[in-house]
This record gives C-alpha cells, sequence and structure tokens, in this order.
C-alpha cells in the first residue's frame, strides 16, 4: 500500500523510538497488548490536567465536564461498532470481566441444569473458565466445536453441535493463538435459526477489522481497551438492549441504583445498571481519543495494511526451514504463530529479544489450542497498524540465524 501513512502513524507512537539491546525496537506483540499512540497519552495527562473529577454525582463543573467526556467515549464506541444505541455499550474492565459477567447475569437468569453453552476447540481461557464455572453452578453443560489441522473451525460438526439444548452460543471472532477467523455470521444465522443468542468475543478482531454490530447482528460483543491502542484496565461490553434490560444486574453499590432504603432498593435503567462504583473515567475518556485515532485513518485501511503485512511474513516465514506455522487457516488475522524444530519457543523469545524484537512465547492463555497441535507453546508474531515489512525482514533474519547456530 503506496499511500498507506506509516510514516506519520511510527512517529505517533513515542515507545517505538527506543533501542532495545542496542537494536531499534521491533514490537510484535500486539496480540497481547498493543502500544499507544500520543493522542491517548496526552489525552489522559490533559484529563488529569483539566477536566478529573467524579462522574454522574457533582454539580459543580469539573464534574459535569468529566461526565460529559465520559459519556462521549460511549458515544464514539457506539458509532464505532455501530450499535444501535449508547444504552447497549457497557463499559468494564475488558473482555474477560464482560464474559464474566454474561456468565454470571445473563447465564444464571436463563441457563439451568441440562442445558447446553456452546464454544470452539479455539477459544481462550476467558471464553472458557466463567463458562465452565457457570456449569459447575448450575449443572449446565459445556459443548466444544472441534477445529482442523489449519485451525480452522469445523463448521459442519459446530452445526451439529446445536440443540434444543443449547441456551448461547458463545465463539471468539479472531482467535488470540492462531489467528483464525471464524465464520461469525454463518455462526450467528445459525444460532438464530433456532432462537439462540450469541456472544462473540472481539479481544483480538477489534483492532484489525471494522465491526458492524448490527450487521453482524450478534447480540453480545465484547472487547478490551488494551488491544485498540487504549489503556488497560477499560473494556466494552455491547448487548442488545432488549437482552440488557432483562439481565439482573451484576454488582451492586453506586452509581447503578435508581433508590436505595434498608428494604429495598431500586436500580438505574441501561447501561448503568452494570457499572456498579466509581468507573474508569480517565481510560474510559482515553479509549474515545484512541477510537477517534483509528478512525481518522480508517479500519480498512488498516485493515488491508495489515493483511499485506501478515501475507509478507507468511510468505518469507513459509521458506524457513524447520519451522512450522501453527494456524494456517485461509481466513486469517495478523497473527503468526510457530514453532521452529529443536528450540523451545521460550528460548525463541528470550533470543529476539537479545536483538530487539518482542514477540509472545508460551501457551497465549490458550491451553487446549496447544493440546490439539501437541506442542508446549508457540512464538507468536502478532502485528498492528505500525509494523512494517522491513521490521518483518529483520525477524526473519534474527529467526534463520537462531536455526543456524542452535537449531
Ligand atoms: N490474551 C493475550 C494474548 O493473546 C494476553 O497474549
Amino acid at each position: 500500500m503506496t499511500n498507506y501513512p506509516i510514516a506519520k502513524i511510527r512517529a505517533d507512537f513515542p515507545i517505538l523510538k527506543q533501542k532495545i539491546r542496542n537494536k531499534d525496537l521491533i514490537y510484535l506483540d500486539n496480540a497481547a497488548s498493543c502500544q499507544k499512540p500520543i493522542q491517548v497519552i496526552d489525552c489522559i495527562g490533559n484529563f488529569y490536567k483539566q477536566d478529573y473529577a467524579n462522574i454522574h454525582r457533582g454539580v459543580h463543573t469539573l464534574s459535569q465536564r468529566a461526565t460529559d467526556k465520559y459519556e462521549q467515549a460511549r458515544h464514539t464506541v457506539q458509532e464505532f461498532i455501530n450499535a444501535k444505541s449508547a444504552k447497549e455499550i457497557v463499559f468494564v474492565r475488558g473482555a474477560t470481566e464482560a464474559i464474566n459477567l454474561i456468565a454470571q447475569t445473563f447465564g444464571k437468569a436463563n441457563i439451568a441444569a441440562g442445558d447446553e453453552i456452546l464454544i470452539t476447540a479455539m477459544e481462550h481461557h476467558s471464553n472458557i473458565v466463567p463458562w465452565q464455572m457457570l456449569c459447575a453452578e448450575t449443572g449446565a453443560i459445556l459443548k466444544v466445536a472441534p477445529i482442523n489441522q489449519q485451525g480452522e473451525l469445523i463448521y459442519a460438526q459446530f452445526e451439529e453441535l446445536i440443540s434444543a439444548k443449547t441456551k448461547l452460543v458463545s465463539v471468539v471472532h479472531m482467535s488470540n493463538a492462531l489467528g483464525s477467523i471464524n465464520p461469525v455470521k454463518q455462526i450467528i444465522a445459525a444460532a438464530h435459526a433456532k432462537n439462540i443468542p450469541v456472544l462473540l468475543d472481539g479481544a483480538q478482531a477489534i483492532p484489525h477489522m471494522s465491526i458492524d454490530v448490527q450487521a453482524l447482528d450478534c447480540d453480545f460483543y465484547v472487547f478490551s481497551g488494551h488491544k485498540l491502542y487504549a489503556p488497560s484496565g477499560i473494556g466494552v461490553l455491547y448487548g442488545k438492549q432488549e437482552l440488557l434490560e432483562q439481565m439482573p444486574a451484576y454488582q451492586g453499590g453506586g452509581d447503578m441504583i435508581r433508590t436505595v432504603s434498608f428494604e429495598t432498593s431500586t436500580y438505574a435503567g441501561l447501561p448503568y445498571k452494570f457499572e456498579a462504583g466509581t468507573p474508569n473515567i480517565v481510560d474510559t475518556v482515553a479509549l474515545g481519543a484512541a477510537i477517534d485515532y483509528l478512525t481518522s485513518i480508517g479500519m480498512e485501511t488498516i485493515a488491508a495494511y495489515e493483511h499485506e503485512l501478515l501475507l509478507y511474513a507468511t510468505e518469507k516465514a513459509q521458506q524457513i526451514n524447520g519451522l512450522n506455522i501453527i494456524g494456517t487457516a485461509k481466513e486469517k488475522g495478523a497473527i503468526l504463530s510457530f514453532t521452529l524444530d529443536n528450540i523451545h519457543p521460550h528460548d525463541i523469545g528470550t533470543m529476539l529479544d537479545s536483538v530487539g524484537i518482542a514477540i509472545r512465547a508460551g501457551h497465549h492463555c490458550a491451553m487446549p489450542v496447544m493440546d490439539f497441535f501437541d506442542v508446549p507453546a508457540t512464538a507468536r508474531a502478532s502485528f498492528a497498524m505500525y509494523n512494517t515489512k522491513a521490521e518483518v525482514d529483520v525477524l526473519i533474519e534474527a529467526i534463520q540465524e537462531l536455526i543456524n547456530v542452535f537449531g
């Protein structure tokens, strides 16, 4: 992409301008957490310098200003994912908390002994463990749709697992361990044909593609800010209004109430019913700034650039003898998981760090995926909007060097 503003984008990320072990930092651990542009960093500083106060509580100017900015961020998220209403945007700590919230509210209200929750074999632990907890509490059953050797959902078997007992389908939009992108529209249509709601874990998908929850028609969509160039500790639960209305409150406390007496309390309407206590005000506003930044470049533009980067990296990696790519789905986001013959992934990570390259090595919070591929861990290079083909070249050379010396 010749007109992609890569120089300007890289200039916006101050952390990238440093040397690690006397080499230019090459940051390829974006699936774990990505770096923040100056627009987000400044937003945080300026908010504390000029606008900070608690929200929804004060009649004073600062409280009103802080409230306006917090609620503006909600509208920014609403537009970004094309939700019908700002009431459908609930701020949480991250995708993990969002899934736990759904399990503990929607789950407890709608899922009973013998009912089934359907997930896939490529889920992150955060879309497994909350359901196991719910199953242990209720007697419900967790069903897992299998994947193939490419790391793709075996769709026919997924469909066969939808039964009269299925009460929720909860699938990852894009796998953090493999990069596979699930056929979510098809999944949602199949589940809806049987009146089953669908939750999409969008933690990895959201920074790589444009999301339209109305076009998807998903019932819930969850994601974390820190993988979207925003701070950690802020995330989003999108839910269709009619579902959120029916769900019981999650946590009790300030801000989520309408009236309180010692006899009984009544709760606030959406989305505040799910936002108990003083929220993460500043990081929410910063999430809005991150989205403004992304929107100024365009998610379609970013997606096209990253796709080109992934194809380039994949082609180069395939030429290395002794490198095995884990996850070769046809529909794939900008993640390259791999192993090297005779070199443990943790050693790959350590040795790449010694030349300034940051990747993640481990199970990527997806132990069942590692079991399926029969590997203890993988090395994972995950790309962001600011990475370049030149960085891929350095990575590939460094891997080749590793193999030459230790392989
Ligand atoms: N889920 C994050 C990852 O993929 C932490 O690394």
